[in-house]
This record gives C-alpha cells, sequence and structure tokens, in this order.
C-alpha cells in the first residue's frame, strides 16, 4: 500500500521540478535593446570585424562575442579564454592588464571594440577582433552586457 503511493508521488514531483526548468529556459527574452544586443553577443546578427593590422574581414562567425566570452559552463562546450562580461566586470573600478584602475561606460565600451584600447588607453590582446560597429550596435551591445 505504502510502496504503490511512493512511486507516482515520485514521478509527479519529477514532473513538477521538469516543467518548471524548461519554462525558466524557454521565458520569452526581454524585448528591445537588450534583445538586439543579446542577437549581437551570440552572433544571430552578423557583426563586422577583422584582426588588429589585417585587412581582410573575418567570417561572421568568427567574430561572434560568444565564442570567445561564453562563461566556461556554457553550452558551447568551450573553455572561455576572454574574461566573462558582466555588468559588474565592466562597470567596477578595476586595473585591466596591469594599466591605472578604469571602468567601462558606453562611449569606452564602443572604443573598445572599434580600436581595442581599453577605458585607460591600454590595447587588448589581438586576438580580439576590432569590429566596425554603429553608435546603435554598441549601445545595443552595452545594453545587453549591463544586464548580466
Ligand atoms: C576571437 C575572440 C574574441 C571575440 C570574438 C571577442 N573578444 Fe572580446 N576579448 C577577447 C580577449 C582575448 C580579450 C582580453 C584581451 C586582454 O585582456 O588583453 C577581450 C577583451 C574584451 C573586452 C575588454 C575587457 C577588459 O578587461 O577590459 C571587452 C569589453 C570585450 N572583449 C568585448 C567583446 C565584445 C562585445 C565582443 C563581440 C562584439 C567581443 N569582445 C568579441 C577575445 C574576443
Amino acid at each position: 500500500m505504502k510502496r504503490g503511493l511512493i512511486l507516482p508521488v515520485v514521478v509527479l514531483a519529477m514532473i513538477a521540478v521538469a516543467s518548471g526548468l524548461s519554462s525558466g529556459a524557454d521565458a520569452p527574452l526581454p524585448s528591445g535593446v537588450a534583445t538586439a544586443g543579446r542577437s549581437a553577443f551570440v552572433g544571430e546578427k552578423p557583426l563586422v570585424a577583422r584582426l588588429p593590422g589585417h585587412t581582410f574581414d573575418l567570417p561572421a562567425e568568427a567574430v561572434r562575442c560568444i565564442n570567445c566570452h561564453a562563461p566556461s559552463t556554457g553550452t558551447t562546450g568551450q573553455t572561455a579564454f576572454a574574461p566573462l562580461l558582466t555588468s559588474r566586470y565592466l562597470n567596477e573600478l578595476r586595473s585591466r592588464r596591469g594599466g591605472p584602475g578604469s571602468r567601462y561606460d558606453p562611449a569606452s565600451f564602443c572604443r573598445l571594440l572599434r580600436e581595442g584600447l581599453d577605458p585607460a588607453g591600454v590595447m587588448v590582446n589581438t586576438a580580439m577582433p576590432r569590429y566596425d560597429i554603429s553608435p546603435q550596435g554598441c549601445d545595443d551591445l552595452w545594453a545587453h552586457l549591463s544586464s548580466q
């Protein structure tokens, strides 16, 4: 009698947990700029970029931010080799690449994407592509990362 009840209860609990998890994962993304920025970050919206010193554009699939800036536990299965870009990481006053303390704002973030210079004027690693990106494109990515 008792054993007959336990299994259905356990199964029901598992279904409840699984449906709770999947509805979380399928939840709609917030609308507006964060969505446009997310699309650019993951490569749904193609970006144009090249390596510093090179004259040819890299394939769009090679310059997706998420290729390099994914969390190491992320879905790409790769280990991130570039910093995880969170609102805190970008906004806190910290020494970057041995330079003086600095933090990003929308303008310095856009300069970093285009020219590879961080807020203190220190050049980032040449593995980071340099982007042909509009002010709107920068703002969209900034809004997305500010929500992370
Ligand atoms: C091919 C790999 C690669 C791609 C693609 C890439 N990055 Fe990077 N990025 C890097 C690396 C490596 C660094 C660290 C450079 C360093 O510390 O010198 C970096 C640094 C940065 C920084 C500076 C962080 C700091 O510490 O100051 C920002 C911001 C950034 N990337 C944003 C982006 C965004 C946004 C995209 C997409 C538009 C992108 N990156 C695409 C490799 C990449």
